[in-house]
């Protein structure tokens, strides 16, 4: 992989969900000249990167995850060359810009699958997974089945609208003809589009993609070493013609991935991870009652950074689009502990728009767009205390979603100007990390204990900081930790002797 990728090393990632960050044109949706206006204030948060959902042209039921022109930015949030915009103006600040690619499925209303629907065989017949006959079902995919003139049922890969791309099958079954392989000609097709559609928007100025349910393209393919060769080619080209393109996947398994190709890998909050046990069940780790375990989260985590062997980054996102906020279940308090010990992990830790000032997760909402219990987590952003929170000048009935209502409501103006609030103390979190290359992307990690608190070094370049996270308020002390200490959270705690006494929840780290 190319050098020009080795701002990976440092980076933060911000997530935004477009259209619940800025409106500037009253509409109560957010757009793209709302997210560069804000750049600043992502940078001046300490974020270098950003991730942003996917913002094509979509009928938007599944938020845009349905997409119906991948070489279109959806009128809502402006045009191509506001794009093209954001990307310049970003690159200005020294930030960098991921859009999100969705290969295996698209919306039904897709000229593609319109022109796939039609009895009579044509260029797009075979761009997706369809079976002879409208009466077989493909096994265990779910399928479209009676809305077109062709006689067959279509495969999808997620939402029922949400008809699968053909990317082939790794073994067909030799009984279902309709099963194409990997190599076949409708299948390769599907395959070179994908790179001419990113190929688009790398040429635009995009730095690269984070990938929607990149383990799930080709079928038939339970040790995904179909996928993992689709993706190997798709790098090899990338390397040839854009070796600049980062690549972040939402897979969950960085063993995979990472041979496949991709720099990142996200911890994912379904499938085997543990990662909620720390933040969304109902004993957090991260809460102060103390009652939460990480010790499933630690074994995972050591066993992925292991296969993982230095190959690439595992992301932990604070939270996501598809995720309850932090704040359904921790406070303030509790969420400034989550961040210390999402700032000190490797790999690149990624921020969701609003985590950073503590927004709530907005109770009881009727589902958005194919949002359903998701709705409540994308919410407005919260920029002040003006009307609609300073998100739109909109009407309050027109905003794409409700705002959280109550009368103490976090807001990013009043949480810059606050030293204790959330957003300062994840900003001070930021720039000791951006310091210390010990604590960054690609340091080492060795974990000391995984019970309350938890204890691990970081370590590069001859650099060796521990890292204790204790958010239960009980005493606890950790010996053996003797050094300066870079950074203390946490009211009552001293270091002596080489111990590190705690009264209460606290965060700590400490220099060898
Ligand atoms: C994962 C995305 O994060 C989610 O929001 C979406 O609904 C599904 N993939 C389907 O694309």
């Amino acid at each position: 992989m190319s050098n020009q990728t080795a701002w990976l090393d440092k980076a933060v990632f911000y997530e935004i969900y477009p259209q619940s960050f800025c409106d500037t044109n009253a509409d109560g949706i957010g757009d793209i000249p709302g997210i560069i206006g804000k750049l600043d204030y992502i940078r001046d948060l300490g974020c270098t990167a950003l991730w942003l959902n996917p913002c094509f042209l979509s009928p938007f039921g599944d938020a845009g995850y349905d997409v119906e022109d991948y070489y279109m930015v959806a009128p809502r949030y402006g045009t191509n060359e506001d794009l093209a915009n954001l990307f310049r103006e970003a690159h200005k600040r020294d930030m960098h810009v991921l859009l999100d690619l969705v290969p295996g499925h698209t919306a039904v209303t897709h000229p593609w699958f319109r022109e796939s629907m039609k009895a009579e065989k044509n260029a797009y017949t075979d761009r997706y997974i369809w079976t002879d006959s409208i009466w077989e079902v493909p096994q265990g995919m779910g399928c479209i089945r009676g809305i077109s003139s062709r006689d067959g049922s279509c495969a999808v890969n997620f939402f029922s609208h949400q008809p699968s791309l053909n990317y082939g099958f790794y073994r067909p079954d030799p009984d279902c003809k309709w099963q194409q392989p990997m190599d076949g000609e409708g299948p390769m097709a599907t395959r070179e589009t994908l790179k001419d559609i990113m190929s688009f928007w790398l040429k635009m100025g995009c730095d690269g993609f984070r990938v929607d349910m990149a383990g799930s393209l080709i079928k038939q393919d339970e040790e995904c070493k179909g996928t993992i060769a689709l993706w190997q080619d798709i790098r090899q080209f990338l390397d040839r013609e854009f070796p600049g393109a980062v690549m972040v996947s939402e897979w969950g398994e960085p063993d995979k991935s990472l041979v496949a190709g991709f720099h990142m890998d996200f911890l994912l909050h379904f499938g085997p991870s543990h990662y909620n046990d720390l933040f969304r069940c109902d004993e957090p780790y991260f809460s102060r009652r103390g009652r939460g375990s990480a010790r499933e989260f630690v074994a995972a985590y050591r066993e992925n950074y292991a296969k993982v062997g230095g190959k690439g980054l595992i992301c932990i996102p604070s939270g996501n689009h598809d995720m309850d906020r932090l704040a359904r279940r921790l406070d303030q308090e509790e969420m400034k502990i989550a961040f210390a010990f999402l700032l000190s992990m490797p790999g690149a830790p990624f921020i969701y728009y609003g985590d950073e000032i503590g927004m709530r997760y907005v109770e009881n909402l009727v589902s958005v767009e194919g949002g359903y219990g998701r709705t409540g987590s994308r919410s407005p952003m919260q920029w002040n205390k003006g009307v609609n929170a300073g998100f739109s000048a909109a009407a309050k009935e027109k905003l794409y979603i409700p705002q959280d209502e109550s009368g103490d409501r976090p807001d990013a103006e009043s949480q810059s100007a606050d030293p204790c609030s959330l957003r300062s103390e994840i900003k001070r979190l930021m720039a000791l990390r951006q310091k210390h290359p010990a604590l960054q992307n690609k340091g080492d990690i060795t974990f000391v204990s995984d019970g309350y608190p938890l204890v691990y070094k970081r370590s590069y370049g001859g650099q060796s900081i521990t890292v204790v996270i204790h958010p239960a308020d009980e005493k606890a002390a950790v010996p053996d930790v003797g050094g300066s200490i870079l950074y203390k959270l946490g009211a009552a705690l001293r270091l002596e002797g080489g111990t590190l006494h705690m009264d209460g929840p606290a965060a700590v780290f400490i220099e060898k």
